[in-house]
């Protein structure tokens, strides 16, 4: 079996990526995380110690523009060669020189059914629009925000009294459940990312 390999960038408490590196640690699952990385000291970053996986950061606040930033970034990914790169929280633009680079094998997930609610508060967003439901979405990351094809996406309802962190405990466990089934695809060839690509600018 020919093993797809990721490099996961994250900012935050990294359980999505915490469900990924459960996933990828099954002998049948056809992917296997290489390298972490982060643009903050990440507490996520306590996962990859936990299984065993290498990490890099580049601090975002240490680069004098974005792009500088990004060029570093691309770097550090281009170091492990990954066959995939997974955003799983990660709380920053990056450049298009960046996007480019990887394009399209770079996916990302998001706590709401793109196109609604985009950017980075996705989940307080629904709930201020007073709509009854939002959902979870693992897309191909362009150079727009959050706009890129859509490889899979649910939707899950909002409730009364729901506050943004109720809501997004609710969501989370659909993203991990879309994120690895998505990553399983693109490795067994049933997700074809250039297609995607192609067919989604058509
Ligand atoms: C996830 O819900 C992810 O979709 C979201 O941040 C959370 C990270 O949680 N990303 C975005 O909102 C990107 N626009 P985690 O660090 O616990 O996995």
């Amino acid at each position: 079996m020919r093993v797809l390999t990721v490099a996961v960038l994250i900012s935050g408490a990294g359980s999505n990526l915490r469900a990924l590196l459960e996933a990828a640690s099954a002998p049948d699952y056809p992917a296997r995380i290489i390298a972490i990385g982060a643009d903050r000291e990440a507490a996520g970053f306590e996962h990859a110690e936990a299984f065993g996986i290498p990490t890099f950061l580049v601090p975002f606040r240490e680069f004098e523009s974005r792009e500088a930033w990004g060029r570093e970034l691309g770097v550090q990914l281009a170091a492990w060669q990954p066959d995939l790169v997974v955003l799983s929280g990660m709380m920053r633009l990056l450049p298009a020189d960046l996007v480019a680079q990887w394009a399209p094998r770079i996916i990302n997930t998001h706590p709401a059914y793109l196109p609604e609610f985009p950017g980075a508060h996705g989940v307080r967003d629904a709930i201020a629009s007073g709509t009854t439901q939002t959902g979870a979405s693992v897309i191909v990351v362009d150079h727009g925000i959050d706009s890129g094809p859509i490889l899979a996406q649910e939707r899950i309802a909002i409730l009364p009294g729901d506050d943004e962190a109720a809501l997004h405990e609710r969501i989370k466990p659909v993203e991990r459940r879309l994120l690895i089934d998505v990553v399983r695809r693109i490795a067994t060839g049933e997700i074809d990312l250039s297609a995607a690509t192609a067919a989604a600018s058509n």
